[in-house]
């Protein structure tokens, strides 16, 4: 999933608030066959354009067999370990799997063609079977279609007919991937980090990543979510590993000296994309769920169970389990849970019902070496995983279109699971801003698109694997709180709870979702029409800005969008809580259907500010007349805690993207700044330096950064002050959203040459550099640190952070230190950096796309990153193409750049990235645009504002 790679968990220094929009992997499906299979009421076939001879029309299969139950049998032939290396060439490891499965399907339109899904493999002996009188159907030819559809079309000698059961057996061969992909190896040194000189202490495994299509890559299947099914498995391993699959295991038996056997229970009816093994020498840590029979159980090497590494991991786990059990009234459906760290995989993890997977650092925690706030990216990883158990693995989407119904989800869920099991965080606030900005960000370009997508236009894998970006994962989230919020959370849960249970196992698309909540407003009396007001935000693209002119009391609302000519005339069911300094805000919203309207609580009385959109929870930006932004203003400077903090983060949001969109001036945006100097909440600060990111990467190679960098360290000054006391004893405060501001502090202070910081960053650096000293830097602050001091320093720091990266066994540790490589300004050892990752031995391929990004976020870096990835496409694109090009040209503002990007798009294989450098190349388009009409009026505001600061 690209979403997932975009994480790999890289505690950066602003970026280490990992939000579920970044997480992979996830899931839906319930069953538009459940009447069919179910019912047996075979006089009704489902209404489905397919004749009985011929292709299936386009890329879906013709729905005519359904499959109940498939039998499968895999061997994967691959050593945990090379023992003898016969000479260079050939070492005696094998990537070969073997396998045999068998698929009992029914029939529901006569056809003397079976279509299902496999792709790379060796397929032989297919027999078909009708169940009842055991007749075999005999097979004419069969062979794999090259139209992209992946369709194994095996031609019967008659036709199957109407009513009747069937069993298809096949036998097929396949290469494990070694690109994290399908049935994938990885590798591990065993043990210790000198390890790693010894060929002997190489580990290799196997697993599986299927997510979204990938499962008909280890055995011939029907790999459309709606095509539920059960699943009996065995896995034939070598005797020194041992095999984990979805559910538990029944049964092992030596088979001879190399070989055991595994065998599993029967899964619950899943999908396909839900299927995983695990086969590997990893060590297992279980425990035995107390309030029902449910073993939970951690795998990872060896060496991180023993040092406890997975504890952190295993005392949520459990609590969250506990507390999604309560919160949707259904129990976790399998007696057992395993949760694997893998070495490697490509998404950061990934919901396979039963054996969820994640990359090390999703799972592994390091006491005293981890960040503290590197428990929120374990806690919301598991919780967004665990809530797919039910959102995606119980009740799963119909099709690709709509797998906002499993990730937006999965992320709305995580942000109370995550509450639940780590109160003292107070972290739910800042979760639900950055989904909320995440999406509002990519959702104001017309190239977005809306949650819910015609099915029509999903087909092809690249424009499934599409779907799985910050629309559906945050947007998804913030649109359903803003549904929670409106009919309220009790509501709200009631009506999820029984649209889970009358969905269990099956299918689903949102209208079954917003009846089932509709239920559930009736029952408690509201009045709100779900579907009506839903449909506006899921079926429609992008979000509307609302207008309020307080002198009048008029309202309007318009689509939302960077391009200011961009014609659009949707129209959204718009709820709109408003307060102002003397009432609070409204019990119930105020509701803007039509483009505008006129009403009394939007009129301010006698000079008073009014706030619309209060604790943000419309997924809609408001714009003001200028009194009533400057009386906010003014509240901001005498008294800011009168506005709720979110509403504070907010504003600054609001102001600095309408003027983005030339709907207010920039100018307002940047007043907009003024009142930080005396603001030490995370929120506001955090909303001031992720748009200013804009002006800094739109101005870091302009005359406007001089000024730029005398203002914020002026601005940030009293906020270092605030927490030196802490940052000089290297310590950390309690409440983990001023941890993070903490962080925010060093990062901006530093990076704006704050001397102080400075200092600081090279004396903490400099101590752990000195021979045979140890790493004092406190945790948390290790990512800002080593990223300040290598931007600082030279080849000496440079060299220093590349050999602990190499020799560290501590996952967070190295993810550190691979964000801190990409800081130095050096550009000789920028390219060198670059060229590292080609080679997986120094970088691994799931973590070329974020190096090459971080390289690339770094001024110095920005264009031998844009040039070394067209060198290397290839290969560098096999990791997320999409995230590298968003990343690498995200400083793109001239007409040179924009005519690059053109010729790339031209001239490449894009793959899963071509919707991504069409978006690159309308933001490069927009780019160019605000730095040709802005440059002066910004580059004068900031002179005028050190001057008046008198610095
Ligand atoms: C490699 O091949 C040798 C000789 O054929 C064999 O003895 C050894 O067991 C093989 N290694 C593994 C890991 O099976
Ligand atoms: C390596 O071993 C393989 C298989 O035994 C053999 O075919 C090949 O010629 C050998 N290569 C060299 C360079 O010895
Ligand atoms: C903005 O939108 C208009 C109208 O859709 C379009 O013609 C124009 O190319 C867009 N401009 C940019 C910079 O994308
Ligand atoms: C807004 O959110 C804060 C917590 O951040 C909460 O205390 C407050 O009650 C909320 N206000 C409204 C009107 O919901
Ligand atoms: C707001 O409404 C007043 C009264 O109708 C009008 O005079 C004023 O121009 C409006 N302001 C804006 C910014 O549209």
């Amino acid at each position: 999933m690209p979403i997932g790679s975009i994480t790999s968990m890289a505690l950066a220094a602003t970026a280490v608030v990992l939000t579920a929009s970044v997480i992979a992997g996830t899931v839906t499906m319930v069953i538009i066959f459940q009447i069919e299979t179910e019912g047996v009421n075979m006089t009704a076939p489902p209404t489905i354009s397919t004749t009985t001879e011929g292709p299936p029309p386009a890329m879906r299969l013709p729905k005519n067999l359904i499959p109940e139950r498939y039998e499968v049998f895999i061997q994967p032939h691959l050593y945990s370990q090379i023992i003898e290396v016969v000479n260079e060439t050939s070492p005696n490891q094998t990537m070969l799997f073997t396998g045999y499965s068998t698929v009992y399907f029914n029939c529901f339109l006569p056809t003397k063609s079976i279509y299902l899904h496999s792709r790379n493999q060796v397929i032989s002996n297919p027999m078909v079977k009708e169940i009842i009188s055991r007749n075999e159907v005999k097979v004419d030819s069969f062979h794999h279609h090259t139209d992209g559809s992946d369709f194994l079309e095996i031609k019967l000698r008659e036709s199957l007919k109407l009513g009747h059961n069937y069993s298809l057996y096949l036998e097929f061969s396949g290469d494990i991937s070694e690109n994290l992909e399908a049935l994938y190896v990885s590798t591990y040194t065993k043990g210790v980090p000198s390890d790693v000189v010894d060929p002997n202490s190489m580990r290799y495994l196997a697993a599986t990543d299927l997510e979204p299509t990938d499962a008909r890559k280890v055995f011939p299947c029907f790999d459309e979510p709606e095509m539920k099914a059960e699943f009996d498995v065995a896995v034939q391993q070598r005797k020194s590993m041992s095999a984990i699959g979805n559910a538990a295991i029944a049964d092992r038996n030596v088979i001879d000296v190399d070989w055991e056997l595994t065998k599993f229970h029967t899964t619950p009816k899943m999908s396909t994309y839900l299927f995983a093994i695990v086969v590997s020498e990893l060590k297992e840590k279980c425990t035995v769920y107390e309030h029902q029979p449910v073993t939970m159980c951690i795998h990872a090497r060896p060496a991180a169970i023993e040092a406890g590494h997975t504890e952190y991991a295993e005392s949520i786990s459990r609590k969250i389990l506990d507390f999604y059990n309560g919160r949707f009234g259904i129990t976790y459906r399998l007696n057992k849970l395993d949760q694997v760290a893998l070495p490697d995989l490509n998404p950061a993890a990934m919901e396979n019902w039963g054996l969820v997977t994640y990359q090390e650092a999703g799972l592994l925690y390091e006491e005293g070496v981890s960040s503290l706030l590197h428990k929120e990216v374990i806690a919301t990883l598991i919780a967004h995983e665990l809530a797919h158990q039910w959102f995606g693995n119980l009740v799963t989407m119909k099709w690709w279109n709509q797998i906002w119904l499993n990730e937006g989800f999965a992320s709305y869920m995580s942000y109370f699971a995550v509450d639940y099991v780590e109160p003292t965080f107070e972290i739910e606030d800042v979760f639900i801003m950055s989904d909320l900005h995440t999406a509002f960000e990519e959702d104001a370009l017309a190239s977005s698109h809306p949650l819910s997508v015609p099915q029509d236009d999903i087909q092809r894998t690249y424009e499934i694997i599409e779907m799985f970006d910050t629309i559906t994962y945050s947007k998804g989230a913030i649109v359903l709180r803003m549904l929670a919020d409106v009919i309220t959370q009790t509501t709200f849960n009631k009506g999820i709870n029984s649209y889970l249970k009358a969905f269990a196992l099956q299918n689903t698309d949102q209208n079954d979702l917003w009846e089932y909540i509709q239920k559930a407003v009736q029952e408690d009396g509201g009045n709100t029409d779900v579907a009506e007001m839903m449909d506006t935000w899921t079926n429609q693209v992008g979000y509307p800005v609302v207008t309020i002119n307080t002198t009048s009391g008029v309202i309007y609302q318009k689509h939302f969008l960077f391009n200011d000519t961009a014609e659009s005339r949707l129209m959204w069911h718009i709820p709109i809580r408003v307060m102002s300094n003397i009432s609070d805000a409204s019990p119930v919203p105020d509701w803007l259907t039509m483009e505008s309207a006129t009403k009394d609580p939007f009129q301010s009385k006698k000079g008073e500010w009014i706030l619309a959109n209060v604790n943000c929870t419309g997924y809609y930006r408001v714009n003001y007349d200028p009194d009533n932004w400057q009386r906010l203003l003014n509240q901001l400077t005498t008294n800011p805690n009168r506005i709720p903090v979110m509403n504070r983060g907010q504003l600054v949001d609001d102001a600095f993207n309408l003027a983005r969109a030339k709907m207010v001036n920039v100018t307002l945006a940047l007043n907009f700044t003024q009142f930080l100097v005396n603001e030490t909440a995370y929120l506001p600060w955090e909303s001031a330096v992720r748009n200013l990111k804009y002006f800094v990467l739109m101005f870091d190679r302009s005359e406007v950064y001089g000024p730029m960098q005398t203002y914020l360290r002026h601005q940030v000054e009293g906020l270092y002050d605030f927490f030196s006391n802490y940052t000089d004893n290297n310590a950390v405060p309690q409440k983990h959203s001023l941890q993070h501001n903490q962080i925010t502090a060093i990062d901006v202070a530093c990076s704006n040459g704050l001397p102080a910081c400075l200092e600081m960053t090279t004396r903490l650096y400099g101590d752990w550099m000195k021979p045979n000293s140890t790493n004092k830097i406190h945790s948390n602050l290790r990512s800002v640190i080593y990223c300040q001091a290598v931007a600082q320093g030279g080849k000496k720091e440079w060299e220093f952070a590349w050999e602990k990266f190499q020799s560290s066994s501590e996952t967070s540790e190295k993810e550190q230190l691979r964000v801190a490589l990409s800081c130095t300004k050096k550009t000789w050892l920028l390219n060198r950096y670059l060229e590292y990752t080609l080679n997986p031995e120094k970088i691994r391929l799931m973590d070329v796309a974020s190096t090459i990004n971080y390289i690339a976020n770094n001024a110095a870096g920005q264009a031998l990153a844009w040039n070394f990835i067209r060198a290397h496409w290839d290969y560098v694109s096999l990791g997320d193409g999409a995230m590298l090009i968003e990343g690498v040209t995200r400083r793109f503002s001239t007409q040179f750049e924009l005519e690059e990007l053109e010729r790339f798009n031209a001239t490449y294989e894009l793959g899963p990235a071509n919707a991504a450098v069409h978006q690159a190349i309308e933001q490069t388009q927009v780019n160019i645009q605000w730095v040709r009409e802005h440059q002066e009026i910004v580059l004068d505001w900031f002179e005028k504002a050190v001057k008046d600061y008198d610095l």
